[in-house]
């Protein structure tokens, strides 16, 4: 069984993060770690707030707050949403941690004594409104590339290109809005990222099995000649840049955070004894398979820059064995914004409903090779037909059949025969198929083959009919609703990776632990695990149903629809 290093892209410290930043990145990670982790092999789940820049200093001065103490708050509140939302990190770090800082100027005197950086004097825009240089993604205006009026300094969110802020038409503060923008002189480190373009040219050429939106991201930015990138920054909050004449200035968040998978690593160590090894993870890990899930705008960081900073140390640091993209989930055709308040947060959409309703619909409709819109229809849709009439339905009408007629245990009697024999093997398949489907990260997919296998439940229940065979043949019943019982135990392994807290619920319900393992693959044994006698307990209506009351409300409260469709 192999080691599995998986991370998720970091959340940026400011703000709960809605339910596009949840799909694009953190969930479908943890149903990878989560099924890695029951098909028996080592995972190391890592993720970590994105802490330094500008955007966390303008949220902290608006708080009243000192940043680092803004930061404390924020990450806690993270944290807390991310256990309810069941994301099973191993460890869950801060970019502004003191391990992070020490291989931030790591990383950077290794890049300085390979010849990888050089000094460069550079003009900046200051804003005279705002008293203070403007970071690139402050600065907004026209893509010279594609004329998107509202693009940031540093990317263009419409075509995902990497911008200078200096390449903008028309640029204007995005604090102040002021026009009055100035440009100073400063000393700046750049990475020679040039120096380094043909091996990653070669490295990503390597990459045969990548998805198609990640390599040809990758591609995009090597074909346009990879510019030198300047990492630092004229801000007090961030990594101090440990250099003779630099005492004033940070690195730029997008160089210290991708480091901070590092810096995670060893905060786990540091936290537990019991993890002193953290370094075989990352260094000369030739057992690891390392991937890394993300939404396609953090992609060049982690195809270009990232690996950069790594070839470049030229020490043996572990680069990405996969990158899983995934394109924009939309609420209703426009964009989610935190901005501007649009779409579903992490919060709200706990007060609504468990986080299981959320993580089935979103891993099932996955932005994977096309964005895909978030709709209340088709969430309802979603929630009531997989979750409430096939997977909830089909437990709830077993156990309690089972109790009125038998008492709350698995009933004795009868012997499995061919409707049981077809029940194995189309589950045997269907399992199989999800299992390799999630393997290689196919979220979609696996979730129709997962919902494939709940289906089978309650296609064996309508064959079998043990309403009707309880009357004539009482043995012949029993049979059928002990492996019925025992399918809600196969379910509730099998869905664990996805919704979680169900499979807690269901294997709570027929008194087994939670899953640790996958299954074996003689199912017919797994469907004769809990034999007669073995107590179990009637839950509640597992999963309530989304009516159109709740859909009107909920399209009223967030905003819905007509308002959030693209003007065009
Ligand atoms: N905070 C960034 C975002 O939300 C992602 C940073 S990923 C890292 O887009 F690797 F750089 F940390
Ligand atoms: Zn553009």
């Amino acid at each position: 069984m192999g080691r599995h290093l998986v991370t998720s892209a970091l959340p940026y410290i400011n703000g709960v993060k809605h339910l596009g930043n949840l799909v694009g990145s953190m969930l479908p990670a943890d149903v990878y770690a989560r099924y890695l982790r029951l098909a028996g092999h080592e995972v190391l789940y890592i993720c970590a707030t994105d802490e330094h820049g500008t955007p966390a200093e303008l949220a902290a001065l608006e708080a009243g707050l000192d940043v680092a103490e803004y930061c404390r708050r924020q990450h806690q509140l993270q944290a807390e949403v991310y256990r309810r939302f069941d994301l099973s990190f191993d460890y869950f770090g801060r970019s502004s941690s003191p391990q992070n800082h020490e291989l931030t100027q790591h990383f950077a005197r290794r890049l300085a004594e390979q010849g990888f950086i050089e000094e460069r004097e550079v003009k900046q825009v200051y804003s005279v409104a705002d008293q203070r240089f403007l970071p690139d993604r402050y600065i907004v205006g026209t893509c010279p590339y594609c004329g998107y009026t509202a693009a940031r300094g540093d990317q263009c969110e419409n075509c995902t290109r990497l911008l200078d802020p200096t390449d903008l038409i028309q640029p204007r503060s995005a604090i102040s809005g002021s026009t009055e923008l100035e440009v100073r002189q400063s000393r700046h480190l750049y990475l020679l990222q040039s120096r380094l373009a043909g091996e990653l040219r070669a490295w990503i050429d390597s990459k045969r099995d990548w998805p198609v939106l990640v390599t040809s991201i990758a591609r995009k930015w090597l074909d346009e000649g990879l510019g030198d990138r300047g990492i630092t920054r004229d801000l007090q909050w961030g990594v101090p840049v440990d250099r003779p004449g630099f005492e004033e200035k940070v690195y730029y968040v997008w160089f210290d955070a991708p480091i901070e998978y590092i810096g995670a690593t060893k905060e786990w160590a540091d936290a537990d004894p019991a993890h002193r090894e953290w370094r075989a993870w990352w260094y000369d890990a030739h057992d690891v398979r390392y991937t890394q899930f993300m939404a396609k705008d953090n992609i060049p960081f982690h195809t270009i820059s990232f690996p950069s900073t790594i070839l470049g140390s030229r020490e043996p640091w572990k680069l990405v064995d996969y990158v899983k993209g995934f394109n924009w989930l939309n609420y209703y055709g426009g964009k989610f914004s935190t901005s501007r308040g649009v779409g579903v947060f992490m919060t709200d959409a706990l007060e609504l409903l468990p986080a299981d309703y959320w993580r089935w619909y979103l891993i099932a409709n996955a932005p994977e090779s096309d964005d895909v819109s978030f709709t209340w229809e088709l969430f309802a849709a979603t929630v009531n037909k997989d979750l409430a009439d096939t997977l909830g339905n089909f437990v709830n009408r077993t156990l309690t059949f089972t109790a009125r007629r038998f008492g709350e245990q698995v009933p004795a009697g009868g012997t499995p025969g061919p409707l049981e024999q077809d029940l194995a093997a189309a589950l045997a398949e269907a399992i199989g198929a999800y299992a390799e489907h999630l393997e290689r990260m196919e979220f979609r997919k696996a979730a129709n083959r997962l919902r494939e296998v709940w289906a089978l439940g309650n296609g064996y229940l309508e064959r079998a009919s043990p309403w009707t065979t309880i009357r004539e043949d009482p043995q012949q019943a029993a049979c059928t609703l002990r492996t019925a019982i025992n399918l809600i135990r196969v379910f509730a392994v099998v869905s664990a990776p996805i919704v979680p807290a169900t499979s807690r619920r269901l294997l709570g319900v027929v008194g087994q632990p939670d899953a640790a393992t996958w299954l074996s693959a003689d199912i017919t044994a797994e469907l004769a695990a809990l034999g007669p006698g073995h107590p179990f307990t009637v839950p509640g209506v597992l999963f309530g149903k989304v009516s159109d009351e709740h859909i009107a409300a909920w399209t009223e409260r967030f905003g819905g629809s007509e308002e959030a469709l693209p003007s065009a």
